[in-house]
């Protein structure tokens, strides 16, 4: 096995490759003038099991060298051909919500699946969708975060309520909530465009004095985190811990979960941030495993 960090990868896949005992390779990527790019593997990938890792937050970019250094593996002889995404881009668009629209998370399946062998990534948006499998035709290993969740939960926030802000985050919340003997809830959101956000919360005099902990798989904007703290507040908790598994960060985030008031922000280090805190090296190498030796 060789485990090899596309440009920006470098730190994490030398942990992963530490976890897996496995040696390190690197893809390199030059861009010409023109705006091409050229791509080299600096791996004796020959006969071996090959672990790409690529994080696909901003993933447009990355995709086309991601594609040619998973097919040039391939070309010089690669055993198996495998790839650690720990967030796994473009899940949320999963139907045509309005006419004419490109229901990206199968085209994007489409374009990534003919070029691996099988796939790692942790939490990809399944909630519509069953599993990866309904638009991933590699096989997948999908790794949870919500047991590393619960432990941070555990460690660091006294008499914790998990809150879940959208009915998309009930799974995460109401697992993260088991693992960290707290209870929990859900409340419901009417997203009315993409920094627009409202937040309905349930009678939740019953929670007074509990610290509130919201949980989603990803910040984006942070208006659903937002709004939610906002809410949380206005019915009388104490300032929020936010959790996201995926720290996307779109500009402007950071600035409206300060000014909603939450306490403190964490992260697992799917997407390096400065809110990473929960690291999931050790069950993403249990993942590879179940690919390759
Ligand atoms: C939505 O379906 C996801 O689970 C997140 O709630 C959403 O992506 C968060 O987006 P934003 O931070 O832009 O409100």
């Amino acid at each position: 096995m060789i485990v090899v960090a596309l440009p920006g990868e470098e730190a994490r896949a030398a942990r992963l490759a530490a976890h897996l005992d496995a040696p390190l390779g690197a893809v390199r990527v030059h861009t010409f003038p023109d705006g091409e790019s050229l791509v080299r593997l600096d791996a004796d990938v020959t006969g071996r099991t090959v672990v790409f890792v690529r994080g696909l937050d901003r993933p447009d970019a990355k995709m086309l060298p991601l594609l040619f250094a998973l097919r040039t593996a391939r070309e010089l002889g690669a055993a198996s051909v495998g790839l650690v995404a720990p967030y796994l881009c473009y899940m949320r668009q999963d139907r045509r919500f309005h006419p004419g629209e490109a229901v990206a998370a199968r085209l994007f399946a489409d374009l990534l699946s003919p070029a691996v062998d099988w796939l790692v990534a942790v939490d990809p948006h399944l909630h519509r969708l069953p599993s990866l499998d309904a638009v991933y035709s590699a096989p997948s290993v999908v790794v949870h975060a919500a047991s590393a969740i619960a432990d941070w939960v555990r460690a660091h926030v006294p008499d914790p309520l998990l809150v879940g802000p959208d009915e998309e985050s009930a799974q995460w919340a109401a697992e993260v909530a088991a693992g960290a003997g707290a209870p929990h809830v859900v409340l419901t959101k009417t997203r009315r465009g993409d920094r627009e956000v409202e937040i309905h919360a349930p009678d939740l005099s019953a929670f007074r004095g509990k610290t509130p902990v919201l949980v989603d798989d990803i910040v984006s904007t942070g208006r659903t985190l937002a709004a939610t703290a906002e809410r949380l507040r206005a019915a009388g908790l104490p300032p929020a811990v936010v959790v996201a598994v995926h720290a996307l960060f779109a500009e402007g985030a950071a600035e409206a979960l300060a000014a909603a008031g939450v306490g403190r922000v964490v992260s697992c280090d799917t997407v390096a941030h400065p809110t990473n805190a929960i690291a999931l090296d050790a069950p993403l190498a249990a993942a590879v495993r179940r690919f390759a030796r």
